[in-house]
């Protein structure tokens, strides 16, 4: 068989792959759920041993400098989890792993306990369930509220699907309930290019919450906005704490102080603390590598 054929057929098996475990949140073995005959729901994601996002040893190097090294992190369903750490920690490189865009070069990255990450590609990674705000908002300014928030619902179509797309009643409902979490239901008919920095973020996130995420991914998400927009981004956070999964990298101390439950640590690539962002804030390495003293 040439290598052409080759890649061809492992495209196509990886293709069955995506589709079931979309379907079955299953990998083709079954996984765990198979010995347990247990139920399983469409779409859902194996969190039964406790855990929604799980890396273990991840290390990735650029050029031989290892900006993510040896990394292990766990994120409960549900969970908001913060993470802090000094520029050049590896907090970005690690979304970059988690959502495909960045290979590492050892280590294990799951989604659920069945999902192994590692073997998709980042439009499928954003397909099983996971969303990733970038820091600076990417909303279709020419656009309105309403036309970016349907825009979401057909990503990921074809160009004849889209063409043909019409909202159904549960996507409508899905659309007013998004505008009422966001806080933007009176600007539904407004030019995105219009609003403030803040309610260009939160248009994003809703974007995002269109797809209804499993996990949603935020890098830096208050950074720009102003103290009033910033409150308001932690109400809206900590209202789509348990029902989504979340990780933010942040380095407004107030807002991780709002917002959190647990903090981690990143520093050199890896955990340096993990806690309460009390018990991280009188971590004596912390103070030295970051919070300064
Ligand atoms: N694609 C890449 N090629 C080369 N080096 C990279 C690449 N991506 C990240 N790095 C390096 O890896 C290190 C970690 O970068 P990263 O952006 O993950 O840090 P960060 O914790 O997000 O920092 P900040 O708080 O400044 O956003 C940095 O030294 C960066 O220069
Ligand atoms: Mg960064």
């Amino acid at each position: 068989m040439t290598p052409d054929l080759m890649e061809q057929g492992a495209q196509r098996v990886q293709a069955r792959q995506v589709a079931l475990a979309l379907h079955t949140g299953q990998t083709e073995s079954g996984g765990r759920a198979a010995g347990f005959s247990r139920l399983n729901t469409p779409g859902e994601v194996d969190v039964t041993h406790g855990c929604i996002l799980y890396l273990e040893n991840v290390t990735v190097s650029f050029d031989g400098f290892k900006a993510i090294d040896q990394l292990s992190l766990d994120i409960a369903p549900g969970e908001l989890r913060c993470i802090i750490g000094p520029n050049g920690a590896g907090k970005t490189t690690m979304m970059d792993i988690i959502t495909g865009k960045t290979r590492p070069d050892s280590g294990m990255v799951f989604f659920g306990s069945t999902i192994d990450l590692l073997r998709y590609t980042e439009p499928q990674i954003a397909q099983l369930g996971i969303g990733r705000k970038f820091q600076k908002p990417t909303v279709f300014e020419q656009l309105t509220v309403f036309e970016n928030l349907e825009l979401a619902l057909k990503t990921h179509k074809g160009v004849r699907a889209s063409m043909f797309f019409r909202l159904d009643a549960a996507q409508r409902d899905r659309l007013a309930e998004v505008l009422l979490t966001i806080h933007l239901s009176a600007d539904v008919a407004r030019l995105a290019g219009t609003l403030s920095h803040g309610q260009k973020q939160w248009l994003e996130i809703g974007m995002l919450l269109m797809q209804d995420p499993k996990l949603l991914l935020l890098d830096e998400p208050v950074a720009g906005m102003t103290d009033e927009e910033t409150e308001r981004t932690a109400e809206l956070f900590l209202s789509l704490k348990g029902k989504h999964s979340l990780l933010v990298i942040e380095h407004d101390m107030s807002f991780i102080d709002t917002i959190s439950d647990i903090v981690t640590v990143l520093c050199d690539g890896s955990v340096l603390a993990q806690g309460t962002l009390a018990q991280v804030q009188a971590d004596e390495r912390v103070i030295e590598v970051y919070l300064g003293r």
